[in-house]
């Protein structure tokens, strides 16, 4: 734990504290979106669960593909569950669903259609990976890029992703980016 994220988890009722923000683009569903495809890995989870959270709110259908290392790696499955979204787990060694990653029921799923959005969060790889099958199948595709942040607020370009209209910065025009913009995810 940082030395932060050890103060924040400090703090209690009636703490104080400066912050500049919220800054940047967060999930951008497509108004009238019906079915939703979320994949997500390891630490790219959480957020990936709010994003349902909200999908069902507005009456999207959701499918969800997780992979994690092994079962006692694997967070928010029952809570995906209790959303009413239908689950697909995934672990490297098959402690836990499927032996495997989770690209692969993924791009079975976009192969059989019917999906207007995907969203990912996890590993590089994985996200390039859902990115193409996104593609391949015409769905519009949204990534969530981890990068090293400094200042936050668009000053320093520690946070640049490579993307076809040039570097953007991932702290105000990320962390989630239109997935075909993206060249170095
Ligand atoms: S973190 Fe400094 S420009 Fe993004």
């Amino acid at each position: 734990m940082g030395d932060d994220t050890r103060r924040l988890s400090q703090m209690g009722p009636g703490s104080t504290s400066n912050l500049l923000g919220p800054g940047g683009r967060g999930w951008l569903v497509p108004e009238g979106a019906k079915k939703a495809l979320l994949v997500a890995g390891g630490i790219g989870v959480p957020p990936v669960l709010c994003l349902a959270d909200m999908l069902v709110e507005q009456g999207v259908d959701v499918d969800v593909c997780l992979g994690f290392g092994t079962a006692s790696k694997a967070v928010g499955v029952d809570e995906f569950r209790a959303l009413g979204a239908t689950v697909n787990v995934c672990t490297d060694d098959g402690s836990l669903g499927t032996h495997g990653f989770c690209t692969d029921p993924a791009a079975k799923l976009l192969g059989e259609g019917g999906y207007d959005y995907v969203a990912s969060c996890g590993p590089a790889v994985m996200m390039k990976k859902v990115a193409a099958a996104a593609a391949e199948a015409g769905a519009y595709c949204e990534v969530s890029l981890e990068r090293m942040m400094s200042c936050g607020f668009g000053a320093c370009n520690t946070c640049n992703v490579e993307t076809v209209d040039g570097m953007k910065g991932a702290c105000m025009c990320g962390p989630v980016f239109d997935a075909s913009k993206v060249v170095v995810f």
